[in-house]
C-alpha cells in the first residue's frame, strides 16, 4: 500500500521565533533576475519588476522581524538608464507608488525609510516625497536605505568633491566614509546577490570591503524568507578576519 509521507514544511527562523545575534545588524541586497523570471513566463520584463517589488517588501518585513537594524537594497543604479524607455518608465512608476504607500503605512510600521545616491536627477516633486518620508520616519529603528541612481564610483567621487568643498587639503579614511550616501549606517555584513551572477555591479564599493558576500541562483522574485535563513546560516558558517588571523 502507498501512501504519500505527509512533508512537513520548513520553519522560517521568524516561525521558531528566532532572531539573528549581534554578529549581523546589516544585510545588503541586489535582487537581480526579475527579468528573467518575467521571460521565463513568457512575460515583459516590466511583469518581472512588479513581482520583484512585491519580493521586496516581504523581505523588508521579515528581515525587520529577525531582528536586523539596517537593510539596504540596490534598486536602480546609474547604469540603469540605459534600459529601454518603457522599462525605465515602470520601474520609476513602480517606485513611485511605493513612495506613496510607505506614506499610507508608515505609521504602523518600524521603518526609517532612506533614499541613496544622486537624487538631484529625479523630479523635484519626488526629491520632496523622499526627503519627506526620511524626515517623517527618522524615529524609526529599522532603517532601510533604497539605492535609486545610485553607483558606488560615483557615491565615492560625490564625497571627495564635497570634502574639496569643505576646503580639506588632507583625506582620511573617516572622513571619506563619513561623507558617502550612507551616512552613519554601519558597512553590510552581508551582500545577498540573486540571479546567479557573480559581482558586484557598482554596489556598495566603499562600504562592503569587509562584508560577507552569498551569491544564489534564485531569481529575485522566488527569493523568500526561507532563502534569507539560507544567506544568514551561510554568513554564520562564515569566519571574519578582516585582514588578521
Ligand atoms: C535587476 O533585475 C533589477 C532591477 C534593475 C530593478 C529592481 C527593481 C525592483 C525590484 C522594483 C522596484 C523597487 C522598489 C524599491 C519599489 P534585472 O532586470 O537586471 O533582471 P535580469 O538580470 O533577469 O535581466
Amino acid at each position: 500500500m502507498f501512501w504519500k509521507k505527509k512533508q512537513k514544511k520548513r520553519q522560517t527562523m521568524a516561525d521558531r521565533g528566532e532572531r539573528v545575534d549581534e554578529r549581523l545588524k546589516h544585510i545588503a541586497f541586489i535582487m537581480d533576475g526579475n527579468g528573467r523570471w518575467a521571460r521565463r513566463r513568457g512575460m515583459p520584463r516590466e511583469f518581472g519588476h512588479s513581482h520583484g517589488a512585491a519580493t521586496f517588501k516581504k523581505i523588508g518585513r521579515y528581515c525587520e522581524k529577525i531582528g536586523l537594524q539596517y537593510m539596504t537594497v540596490y534598486a536602480f543604479s546609474t547604469e540603469n538608464w540605459k534600459r529601454p524607455q518603457k522599462e525605465v518608465d515602470t520601474i520609476m512608476k513602480i517606485f513611485d507608488d511605493y513612495i506613496e504607500e510607505c506614506f499610507l503605512e508608515m505609521e504602523e510600521d518600524n521603518v526609517h525609510f532612506r533614499f541613496i545616491g544622486n537624487l538631484a536627477i529625479f523630479p523635484d516633486d519626488l526629491q520632496e516625497k523622499m526627503a519627506k518620508i526620511d524626515r517623517e520616519t527618522a524615529h524609526k529603528p529599522f532603517i532601510l536605505n533604497i539605492a535609486v541612481n545610485y553607483g558606488g564610483r560615483e557615491e565615492i567621487t560625490n564625497a571627495c568633491n564635497e570634502l574639496i568643498r569643505e576646503g580639506k587639503q588632507v583625506i582620511t579614511e573617516a572622513d571619506i566614509s563619513s561623507h558617502l550616501y550612507t551616512l552613519d549606517c554601519p558597512p553590510p555584513d552581508l551582500i545577498v546577490r540573486t540571479g546567479g551572477e557573480f559581482r558586484s555591479s557598482n554596489f556598495l564599493l566603499w562600504q562592503s570591503a569587509y562584508s560577507e558576500y552569498y551569491f544564489t541562483d534564485i531569481l529575485w522574485p522566488d527569493f523568500s524568507p526561507l532563502d534569507v535563513d539560507d544567506a544568514i546560516a551561510a554568513f554564520y558558517g562564515r569566519k571574519r578576519r578582516y585582514g588578521g588571523v
